[in-house]
């Protein structure tokens, strides 16, 4: 479904390299009989409807205006991921998404992170066109810094998503869109095993009053952002899937569509092209032999969007709801609109956040929270207040859910991107718990 590419065929008009850092014509004016400049080659690229075109959608992109590249800059574990240097560090030198044992400290780290030389920058064109004015010619655009399939961090390497449609240009994507692992923090740093959760769910999981908690559950104990690429690559990429009434399979997009198809449409409004949003742009939805002979529409029950989302954001409801001990829920609410990403994609407007105390990102939950598990940082009347809550418990039933909950929560498109999948998710974690 790839787009006809208007840039190339100005492209192919273009042979003259020239390798040179200014915008001025060659000196030697006597050897320019072909007629062609450096400004002509410029020109290729640096005109209304390419770069300039381009650089205009990209404002509206987060890519651009979003905080992260300034907020996590000189983070090496959180570069590749937010800084375009790091990036491209990652990619050049393929860092694997495994974990090492440090004989002297007898922990895993993690091995998916760049140096600190390269932990910085802007995500912006270079992050994703590696090749631009590498020799100003015609072949700088189209090459992108990486295809290739994707090992997850979330797996520790032990699974790889690859999206071939479209040349694999998802797996850009996907890079940076996988969710993060969890670990066994309170222990070596290892890796959780995620089929454990999923083989023994009425284990315990976590209980204060044992020393061989794998990881203590906190506020900000999450899957990250961008679970898109796990939920979108479907079965066997995400989630714990527990048996239940529905089994798991994918939706046509993980196969049929590309991360682009939907995301750099066709330009409507504020959406498409490198705005890299589809949210309200439905020319990647209605192209033609995708969804027969209907037409998507903004209708609230339109059969391939209004309705899904309905469903889907009514299934991640009920299982928040059931997701509780003793009256109160385990996941946070948040219903402040600027802070909460996903403000509206639940009734309750959930955030994917655990309802614990914290005084620093979790003050106001706090009446209605479950004790903090580690007070570190706390003021004495802090802790104090801490001491108060109630302790939290869970099995791996619940452990796991929560894990499905932030997956199916954080793709952001409320089933769009994998619905039947989504859906087998949710509907067998609701299923599980008591
Ligand atoms: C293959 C496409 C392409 C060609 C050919 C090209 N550029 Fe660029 N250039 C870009 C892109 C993309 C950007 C980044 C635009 C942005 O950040 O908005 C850029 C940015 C620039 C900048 C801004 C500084 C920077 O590095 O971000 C300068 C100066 C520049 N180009 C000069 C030139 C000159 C001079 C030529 C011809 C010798 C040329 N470019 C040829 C694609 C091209
Ligand atoms: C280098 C890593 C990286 C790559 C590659 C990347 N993204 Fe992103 N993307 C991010 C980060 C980081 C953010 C959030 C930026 C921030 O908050 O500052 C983001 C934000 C977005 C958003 C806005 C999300 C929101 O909450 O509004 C969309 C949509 C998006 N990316 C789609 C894509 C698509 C489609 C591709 C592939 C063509 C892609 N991204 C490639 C890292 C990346
Ligand atoms: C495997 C890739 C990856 C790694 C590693 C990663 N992030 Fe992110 N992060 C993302 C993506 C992708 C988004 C944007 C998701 C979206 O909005 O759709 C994001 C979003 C965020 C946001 C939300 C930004 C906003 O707009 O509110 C914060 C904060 C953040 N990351 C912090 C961190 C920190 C701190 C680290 C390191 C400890 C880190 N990230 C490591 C991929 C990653
Ligand atoms: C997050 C990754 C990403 C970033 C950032 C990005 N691009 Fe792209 N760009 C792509 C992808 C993916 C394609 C489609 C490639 C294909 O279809 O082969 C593309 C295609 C293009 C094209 C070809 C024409 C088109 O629209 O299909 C131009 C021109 C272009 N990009 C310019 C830019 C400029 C200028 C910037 C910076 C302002 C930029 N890109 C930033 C990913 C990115
Ligand atoms: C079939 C169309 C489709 C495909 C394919 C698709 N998306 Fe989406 N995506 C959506 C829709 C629809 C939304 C929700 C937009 C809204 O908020 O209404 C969305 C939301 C998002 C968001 C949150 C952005 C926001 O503004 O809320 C990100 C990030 C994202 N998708 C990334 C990706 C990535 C990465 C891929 C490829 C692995 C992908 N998407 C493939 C349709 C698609």
């Amino acid at each position: 479904m790839k787009k006809t590419n208007i840039f190339l065929s100005f492209i192919a008009i273009a042979t003259f390299v020239v390798a040179l850092a200014g915008c001025t014509k060659p000196k030697d004016g006597a050897e320019g009989a072909a007629g062609k400049d450096a400004n002509e080659t410029c020109k290729l690229c640096h005109n209304a409807n390419v770069v300039e075109a381009a650089s205009t959608q990209y404002e509206l992109s987060k890519h651009s205006w979003g905080e992260a590249a300034f907020a996590e800059a000189g983070n090496t574990g959180c570069g590749p991921c937010h800084e375009s240097e790091a990036f491209k560090y990652v990619c050049a030198n393929n860092t694997p998404s495994t974990f090492t044992l440090s004989t002297t400290t007898n922990k895993w780290t993690n091995d998916y992170a760049s140096v600190s030389t390269a932990a910085y920058g802007e995500i912006s064109c270079f992050t994703c066109h590696s090749s631009l004015h590498s020799t100003y010619g015609s072949a700088d655009l189209p090459a992108l810094t990486t295809v290739a399939p994707v090992s997850m961090t979330f797996f520790a390497g032990a699974k790889t998503i690859n999206l071939t449609q479209d040349g694999g240009i998802s797996n850009l994507c996907v890079k940076c869109h996988q969710p993060r692992p969890f670990t066994a923090s309170g222990q070596n740093g290892r890796i959780l095993n995620y089929d454990s959760l999923k083989n023994f769910p009425t284990d315990v999981f976590f209980d204060t009053t044992l020393t061989t908690n794998r990881l203590k559950p906190g506020y900000r104990t999450h899957t990250h952002y961008g679970t898109i690429g796990a939920i979108y690559a479907g079965v066997g990429f995400a989630g714990i899937e527990f048996p239940g009434t529905l089994s798991y399979t994918n939706s046509k997009h993980t196969t049929e569509t590309s991360c682009q198809d939907c995301h750099m449409a066709t330009v409507s409004g504020a959406a498409g092209g490198h705005t890299f949003k589809a949210e309200g742009n439905l020319n990647g939805c209605n192209v033609t032999d995708c969804h027969g002979a209907g037409t998507v529409t903004t209708s609230a029950t339109d059969p391939y969007l209004g309705a899904v989302k309905t469903e889907i954001k009514g299934l991640l409801g009920q299982l928040a709801a059931k997701l509780q001990q003793g009256g109160r829920e385990i996941m946070n609410r948040n219903a402040d609109a600027t802070t909460n990403l996903w403000y509206g994609h639940t009734t309750n407007n959930y955030d994917g956040y655990l309802n614990i105390y914290d005084p620093i990102n979790n003050p106001t939950g706090s009446t209605t929270s479950f004790k903090a598990n580690s007070t570190s940082g706390f003021s004495a009347a802090q802790i104090a207040f801490n001491n108060t809550l109630p302790k939290l418990m869970l099995t791996n039933a619940q452990f796991g859910s929560i894990i499905n909950f932030q997956m199916c929560l954080r793709e952001y498109s409320l089933g769009i991107h994998n619905y039947k999948y989504t859906k087998a998710l949710l509907t067998n974690s609701i299923a599980i718990l008591p």
